[in-house]
């Protein structure tokens, strides 16, 4: 089995067809898509950009929306949400909405990688660690693939240290079930060096958030709760799957 981590989105390989790839956004896209999915929401929709999000919305005529997602951090104007995990975490508002959902990185993340692929992509985050792991390796297995694409959605087209860190555990955890099932594999460089940083950081989730760029960003403006909810590995069991056009929990 081969294992990859892709730094950054931009820097994906134009076609990856066949491997099983997941998508982490830790701050802050990929765990509000699973804290929606977690507390009740029927779907979530990638959008490229908060127009896009509106003209699908607006082409929705039967079914219970939300406007979802953030410019620069915050609530995109006349959006019902933002993209701060701990607003989805209100059952009695989420349960059975459709999201429309963009944000600057993560969004457009998921769809880059369901276009590489042609696979349906997984969508990551420390809040589902486990849970995302074993289905990435079931996935491989039921699919007869030799490869696991873990992708960091990155900022603004550069890495971002906590989605490495997240991506060095869920290898932790692939190479753990590997070694059990007798099956071999291969680390690529992307995945060793997030392999190494994560060993180091190992424990200290909260830590390692409120230090990197996007974690002092969040600070600043308020967001210190998302800090803490993105930070609990394995608060959900909920594994969502990107299928080219909606996210839904598996
Ligand atoms: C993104 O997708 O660019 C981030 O999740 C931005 C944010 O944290 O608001």
């Amino acid at each position: 089995m081969e294992l990859d981590v892709i730094l950054t989105h931009q820097s994906l390989p134009k076609n990856f067809e066949g491997a099983v790839c997941a998508v982490v956004d830790v701050l802050r896209a990929t765990t509000t898509i699973i804290t929606a999915l977690a507390n009740g929401a029927s779907e979530v929709q990638p959008c490229i950009d908060a127009e896009e999000a509106r003209q699908k919305a607006r082409g929705t005529s039967d079914k219970p929306f939300l406007l979802g997602g953030e410019i620069k951090g915050l609530r995109v104007p006349g959006f019902d949400l933002g993209n701060s995990p701990v607003e989805y975490l209100d059952s009695s508002l989420i349960s059975g909405k459709v999201i429309y959902f963009s944000t600057t990185n993560g969004t457009s993340a998921i769809r880059r990688a369901y276009i590489g692929s042609h696979n349906p992509v997984y969508i990551a985050a420390l809040v589902n660690l486990s849970a995302v792991s074993s289905a990435l390796l079931k996935a491989t297995t039921d699919n007869s693939a030799s490869t696991i694409l873990l992708l960091c959605a990155g900022r603004r087209g550069g890495p971002s240290l906590e989605d490495l860190f997240c991506n060095g555990l869920i290898l932790q955890k692939l190479i753990q079930e590997l070694n059990q099932a007798g099956i071999p594999h291969k680390l690529h460089d992307g995945a060793a060096i997030a392999m190494e940083f994560s060993s180091l950081k190992k424990g200290q989730p909260l830590d390692v958030l409120k230090a990197t760029e996007p974690g002092q960003g969040l600070q600043e403006l308020g967001f210190a709760d998302d800090l803490e909810l993105a930070s609990q590995i394995d608060k959900y069991q909920t594994v969502p799957i990107f299928d080219g056009t909606k996210i839904t929990a598996a």
